[in-house]
């Protein structure tokens, strides 16, 4: 479908030109391709609790974009009509061109195959190895046995993993297991990640490490949408913050000031907050 296409495009363009790193709220009007758009997109839930009210963002390619808020603001509802698992009350959400509406049921599976989705606590398969829980996710979308031995390794030492390929999830720690579940995000460089509290059961240090694992996915071209109520992280990261507060956008904007080619160790470095030059820098 062609939103795969457009997963192409975005590789190839983040190469020829990168994307610019001030990211800038009302993403269209700032000149990129809008992967995510949500035009008055309200969400009321059986029972009547709001999930959604009105919202209107728009996310270009390329872009880090925070949506933060208090516990029952919306920012799972906006992952989950993403990922197509809600539909819209009313309001149009697009995604990379297509609107979500005219996606068949039946078609909601390859759609996601665009998609990588990144949860709070890890949804592991327990009785597989790492190796294997990332394999699954290349076994599902119909990769052959070779795609899946050259791309397993790869990821996995991406991700920081690859001395435990044949740890089970609970011989890892929560960081470590939380990285194995981006490593399956990603095996497939999906265009657009998402991660619902991706940091939300680990601890402080550990959390700025699996926030430098998708700031590296976001510098590699990916557009990566974060819901987080870290308020601590969000203020160090310096990007787009999108805030929630029921169901409503109450705030949109571009939390710029980091250096433009700041690599994943300066930033990793500048994340841990002491002032000083990453050594070698
Ligand atoms: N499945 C559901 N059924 C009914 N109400 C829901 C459901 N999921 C979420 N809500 C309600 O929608 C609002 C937004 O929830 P949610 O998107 O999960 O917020 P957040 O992720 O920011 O904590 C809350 O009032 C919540 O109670
Ligand atoms: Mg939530």
């Amino acid at each position: 479908m062609a939103i795969s296409d457009s997963k192409d495009r975005s590789r190839r363009s983040a190469a020829v030109a990168p994307v610019t790193r001030s990211s800038k709220p009302a993403g269209a009007a700032s000149g990129g391709q809008p992967v995510v758009e949500f035009r008055g997109v309200s969400k009321h839930y059986d029972g009547g609790d709001v999930g959604l009210d009105q919202a209107t963002f728009s996310v270009v390619r390329g872009e880090f974009v925070f949506l933060v808020g208090s516990t029952g603001s919306g920012k799972s509802t906006v992952m989950r009509l993403l990922i197509k698992e809600l539909d819209a009350t009313e309001g149009t959400i697009r995604v990379a061109g297509h609107d979500l509406e005219e996606i068949a049921r039946k078609r909601v599976p390859y759609y996601r195959r665009n998609i990588g989705v990144v949860f709070q606590d890890f949804k592991l398969l327990p009785n597989r190895t790492v190796y294997d829980n990332v394999a699954y996710a290349l076994q599902v979308t119909g990769s052959s046995r070779k795609e899946i031995r050259n791309k397993v390794p790869d990821i996995l030492r991406m991700t920081g993993l690859s001395t435990k390929l044949h740890n089970y999830p609970d011989q890892l720690s929560g960081g470590e297991q939380q990285r194995v579940s981006i490593a399956r995000a990603f095996v497939n460089h999906p265009p657009l990640l998402l991660a619902d509290e991706p940091t939300g059961n680990l601890d402080p240090e550990t959390s700025i490490d699996i926030m430098r694992l998708l700031y590296r996915i976001n510098r590699a071209g990916t557009t990566v949408l974060v819901a987080t109520h870290d308020q601590a992280m969000v203020d160090k990261m310096r990007r787009r913050v999108i805030e929630l507060s029921r169901g409503r956008i109450v705030r949109d904007e571009a939390t710029g000031l980091y250096a433009r080619d700041e690599t994943t160790r300066e930033f990793a470095h500048r994340m841990r907050g002491d002032g000083t030059r990453p050594p070698g820098v």
